[in-house]
């Protein structure tokens, strides 16, 4: 059922932010009609049944693993690229499901992760003053004035990388790459150097030794040791193309967006009448919002009511992105409202963008800030009586140095070696892995005290 007052386009006619100022507004119409034409990038099955593992998560029966670039870009589409993010993902997939002994749910911010929003839409160096830099989906990187102009062009172009990137991850996810037998080979080379060598080869081990014991009980061909869900998801921010990329499944009659499996709403865009809200409402896609330090408790119940009427389990996720000083004061009264206003959701964490600082010229994120912003999530769970159900970070498989800190300690000057993203800072390979083994611990310690649901039947 189509929920009340909404259709794909009802919210062109609220109020709207982040919204880039497309010079040639009939070539960006004639981009829309021709991107509705095209074929859908997921399945509305699909996104179904990513809303029932999100569903457990939200029970404490699941973990939600998300990840991926902070901006795609259209000069790094390779091979290389996609396959060094998805198994540094599998990796700390592996530990986390070990570690917690629960299913992982795996949701890349890949495969359209294109759109950025800006804190100003403007950006001035040297003294000349551009448009900001908005993603690859609307406007180029480079400090020129013709790149910075937003031409619709790029979305049939984001549209091909999407298509590109999502072939691969499907083939990887079930074509065998994905075996749980080939656990030892997901190790990158750099990783093997480093201090969580050790760490990663002994728990790969363990998982052999499993897998060797399950085949001696004649369970060896699980469909869940050969392959693996992966699921694709990115900020709902062009709301255009989101719109143009929006269809009718035609066994429920319901509307799906059809860009990625799970949208979310960003920090800036979350207004509860604004248009953000308005697109993402009348879509059956499970869904996210972030949340910030600025949001009120009773704004967040009330746009819970707006996102999930009927209070879906699996439908809302709820991204915490508080900054590690401040997560303990703001989260805790963010999770009480919602729990006592009895609100289905899973509260996931991003550590990432509540901790970002510029230092040698570079915006960048101690790592140690990003380990403390989730303990304190896991802190508030528990005083809460409420479920940890995952984290969200931005990372690469590449051996970036945009973090700080991590078991290799990159300092300061250690930045410029190899600062590559086109927006936020990630963590590389190894700090993700590092990231995920400590996550580990916090789930097995919250295990053996007895603070998560039981595990059922992993998928
Ligand atoms: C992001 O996830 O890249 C982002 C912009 O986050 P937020 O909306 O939380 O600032
Ligand atoms: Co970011």
């Amino acid at each position: 059922m189509t929920a009340r007052g909404w259709s794909p386009e009802s919210w062109r006619s609220v109020p709207i932010r982040q919204v880039p100022e497309y010079p040639d507004q009939a070539a960006l119409a004639a981009m829309e009609a021709k991107i509705a034409r095209f074929p859908p990038l997921v399945f509305a099955g699909e996104a179904r049944r990513l809303k029932a593992s999100l569903a457990r998560a939200g029970d404490g029966q699941a973990f939600v693993l998300q990840g991926g670039d902070c901006a795609e870009s259209f000069g790094d589409f390779t091979a290389n690229v996609i396959r060094d993010t998805f198994r540094v993902l599998l990796q700390m997939a592996v530990v986390l499901t070990f570690g917690g002994a629960l299913p992982v749910v795996k949701l890349g911010r890949m495969a359209g992760q294109f759109a950025k929003p800006r804190s100003s839409d403007h950006e001035t160096r040297d003294g000349v003053t551009l448009p900001s830099y908005r993603g690859d989906i609307i406007n180029g990187p480079d400090f020129d004035a013709p790149s910075r102009i937003p031409d619709p062009s790029r979305m049939e172009f984001a549209y091909m990388q999407s298509a590109g990137t999502l072939n691969l991850l499907r083939a990887f996810a079930t074509g065998g790459y994905a075996d749980l037998h080939q656990v030892h080979r997901w190790n990158l080379g750099f990783v093997e150097r480093s201090p969580l060598a050790e760490r990663y080869a002994d728990l790969a081990t363990r998982i052999d030794q499993t897998l060797s014991f399950m085949q001696a009980c004649g369970m060896s061909d699980l469909p869940q040791v050969r392959e693996t869900d992966f699921y694709t998801s990115h900020e709902s921010l062009l709301l255009p193309y989101e719109q143009a990329m929006t269809r009718v499944d035609s066994t429920s009659g319901d509307w799906y967006a059809c860009s990625a499996h799970f949208l979310w709403i960003g920090d800036r865009t979350r207004q509860p009448e604004g248009a953000h809200v308005e697109f993402l409402r009348g879509v059956k896609n499970p869904i996210g919002m972030k949340v910030g330090p600025s949001m009120d408790a009773d704004e967040l119940v009330r746009l819970t009511e707006i996102l999930n009427p009927s209070n879906e389990k699996g439908r809302l996720t709820l991204i915490s992105r508080m900054g590690a000083d401040k997560v303990e004061a703001k989260l805790a009264p963010l999770v009480r409202a919602v729990t006592r206003a009895g609100r289905n959701v899973v509260w996931i964490c991003d550590p990432m963008h509540g901790n970002t600082t510029t230092v040698a010229g570079y915006k960048t994120r101690p790592f140690d800030a990003i380990i403390s912003e989730v303990r304190g999530f896991f802190d508030v769970h528990e005083a809460e009586g409420s479920f940890a159900g995952g984290v969200h970070v931005e990372m690469t498989g590449s051996d970036v140095t945009e973090c700080l800190g991590g078991a290799h300690k990159l300092s300061e000057t250690d930045l410029s070696a190899n600062y590559a993203t086109s927006c936020d800072p990630r963590l590389n390979a190894e700090q993700s892995l590092e990231l995920a083994f400590l996550i580990a611990e916090e789930l097995k310690a919250r295990r053996v005290a007895g603070l998560t649901a039981p595990a059922q039947a992993a998928q």
